[in-house]
């Protein structure tokens, strides 16, 4: 069924636009080729064992790359990174031109300034309409818990302010 039939499609856009999320930029080494992809698709999964979730648009240049790596980094931007997001939103040639990056665990470059890093191996991949779902297992990751995250939010970068809001009540030892 064609989506424009069922829904209106900015309509659409603007409710998931309500679910503020982070800002992380992908990386990977492919064929011997480094990949970078701003995305906001990034979640997580169960703990045990540890996955987390992205999914890629079919229409993405480099995504018959990505089907082949073999590890994967995922660097959650810090609030000051706005422009390393928008460098990996492109779809440009030269994504890394200019960009500083390290050599993480697995390989593949990391973004040096992150608020997390996570290096994963591939765990299962699922064709979901005009997107490829990845799922990944965590094999190492880093926190800076000094740093703020760079939030997006109705189709725009924000932060986040102290506020008074508390923490859930929940019987469980969630993670969430
Ligand atoms: C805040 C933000 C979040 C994004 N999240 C995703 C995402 O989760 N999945 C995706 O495929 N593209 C996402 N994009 C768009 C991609 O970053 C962009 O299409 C990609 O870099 C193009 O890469 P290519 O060179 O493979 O075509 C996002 C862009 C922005 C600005």
């Amino acid at each position: 069924m064609n989506i424009e039939a069922a829904f209106d499609v900015r309509a659409f856009r603007q409710a998931l636009g309500q679910f503020p999320t982070g800002v992380c930029v992908v990386t990977c080494l492919a064929d011997g080729e480094q990949l970078g992809m701003t995305m906001s698709s990034f979640n997580s999964l169960p703990l045990d064992p540890p996955l987390v979730l992205f999914s890629i648009d079919r229409r993405s240049a480099s995504l018959p790359l990505w089907q082949q790596a073999a590890t994967y980094a995922v660097n959650v931007l810090s609030e000051n990174q706005k422009d390393i997001s928008n460098r990996f939103a492109r779809p440009l040639s030269n994504k890394w031109e200019g960009v500083r990056f390290e050599q993480g665990r697995s390989g593949g470059p990391v973004l040096p300034g992150a608020a997390a890093l996570f290096d994963c191996e591939p765990w299962a991949r699922h064709e979901a309409g005009d997107h490829v779902l990845f799922i990944a297992r965590v094999k190492h990751f880093r926190s800076f818990a000094e740093r703020q995250p760079l939030v997006f939010s109705k189709g725009r970068y924000a932060s986040l302010q102290p506020t008074e809001f508390t923490a859930p009540l929940w019987p469980l030892d969630i993670h969430y």
